[in-house]
């Protein structure tokens, strides 16, 4: 079987989807790789990596596509992508289906399968394939770094000759993935954490990563599946919203994670809790492309409103493209070869991983 591997279109994007890592076990399984030329080079992945592991490095972008039986990527397809794609090929991406109609019909309509790998299910079985966390994962890291970059103080309080400096103050609002990444980033790098999260099960979590928990008491409008917050009503967010107001003004960094899947993500922090935050007190609202967590945040622009600084960063893995694309292009290889073998798919569609994340059957 071959497989091919385009150069991510998508603007600021530097991850690839497979690691030469990856390349040497899939060409030792026996699969044909083509990588296209410098696909991984903003990974730090150079051609010569990827042909000492077994892969051909192909300059003709359109071959890839024409020429693959599966194409594997990391953003969503355009759809001159997949109208290059050869019939009854597959395609491995993410690809966000439910609030990406165009893709699904451009597939059905090229006659191709294909698998989105944000649909995954999040259960045990597919935690090695589970590419959402594990970029989630590395999103967290990051997005404390990039707050504790523009914050005008340190996060560990420092005993000095000149005197005490007080701990950062960090708030975080969703304990996911990202989240509890986020709350282990800024306890390492010295802060006093709070979280807020309405999955009751969270604040053990949270409190074993040494966060400080702030319970909003839970109403029946919560609807929790599979993990997930189904539903949640206008109700419970404003009596959250008032709980948390007097912690956020005391905070002198908010990151907002919370999501509902599917849904415009909820609004957390008002522009009346961005003023009354201290002057250079930092934001990042990490589910800025699904609507935004805080009201007033820009996708992809840092601005600074009421003295405070927003950061509305939607691409935060491409930040760590190395990890990002390592981890990644592994959840892809556990992925694929539950899929396939060299010698071709033998997905069973009432298994639960490929029911999850098979949004085109092109072979029926
Ligand atoms: P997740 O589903 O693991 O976590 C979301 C958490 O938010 C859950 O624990 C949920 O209970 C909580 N939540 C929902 N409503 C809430 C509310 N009203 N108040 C407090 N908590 C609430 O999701 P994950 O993987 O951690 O991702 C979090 C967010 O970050 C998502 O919006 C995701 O799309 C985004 N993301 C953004 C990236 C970027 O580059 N900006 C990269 C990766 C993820």
């Amino acid at each position: 079987m071959k497989l091919g591997v385009p150069k991510e279109l998508k603007e600021r994007e530097k991850r690839v989807a497979l690691s030469p890592e990856i390349v040497g076990k899939l060409t030792k399984a026996g699969f044909q790789i083509s990588i296209e030329n410098e696909a991984g080079i903003s990974s730090y992945f150079i051609n010569a990596m990827y042909e000492a592991a077994g892969a051909t490095i192909v300059t003709d972008k359109n071959s890839i596509y024409t020429q693959s039986d599966v194409i594997i990527k990391v953003n969503a397809p355009a759809s001159e992508e997949i109208a290059l794609m050869k019939k009854d090929a597959v395609l491995i991406s993410f690809m966000w289906a439910a609030a990406n109609p165009a893709i699904t019909e451009a597939c059905k309509k090229q006659g191709i399968s294909a698998f989105s790998v944000d649909a995954i299910p999040r259960i045990s079985r597919a935690q090695k394939m589970d590419a959402l966390s594990s970029q989630a994962n590395l999103s967290g890291y990051k997005a404390v770094l990039l707050c504790a970059n523009e914050a005008g103080k340190i996060f560990p309080m420092l005993m000095t000759a000149a005197g005490t400096i007080k701990p950062c103050k960090v708030m975080i609002m969703g304990a996911g993935v990202a989240g509890l990444q986020a709350i282990a980033t800024a306890k390492r790098l010295g802060a006093v954490v709070e979280v807020s999260d309405i999955r009751p099960e969270t604040k053990e979590q949270v409190q074993s990563l040494g966060g400080k928990f702030i319970e909003v008491k839970g109403d029946e409008s919560i609807k929790i599946e599979g993990g997930y917050v189904k539903a949640v009503s206008e109700d419970f967010l404003k009596k959250q919203q008032e709980l948390i107001a007097k912690h956020i003004k005391e905070a002198d960094i908010v990151i907002t994670t919370a999501l509902i899947p599917g849904k415009k993500a909820p609004v957390l922090v008002t522009e009346e809790m961005v003023k009354s935050m201290r002057l250079g007190s930092v934001i990042l609202d990490m589910a800025v492309e699904q609507g935004g967590n805080v009201v007033g945040s820009e996708m992809n622009k840092t601005i600074t409103k009421h003295g405070v600084t927003i950061i509305g960063e939607s691409n935060l893995p491409s930040l760590l493209p190395l990890n990002a694309s390592e981890l990644y292009a592994r959840n892809i290889f556990e992925f694929l070869t539950h899929l396939a073998t060299k010698d071709g798919f033998k997905w069973e569609l009432e298994e639960e991983i490929t029911k999850g994340a098979l949004i085109v059957n092109g072979k029926n």
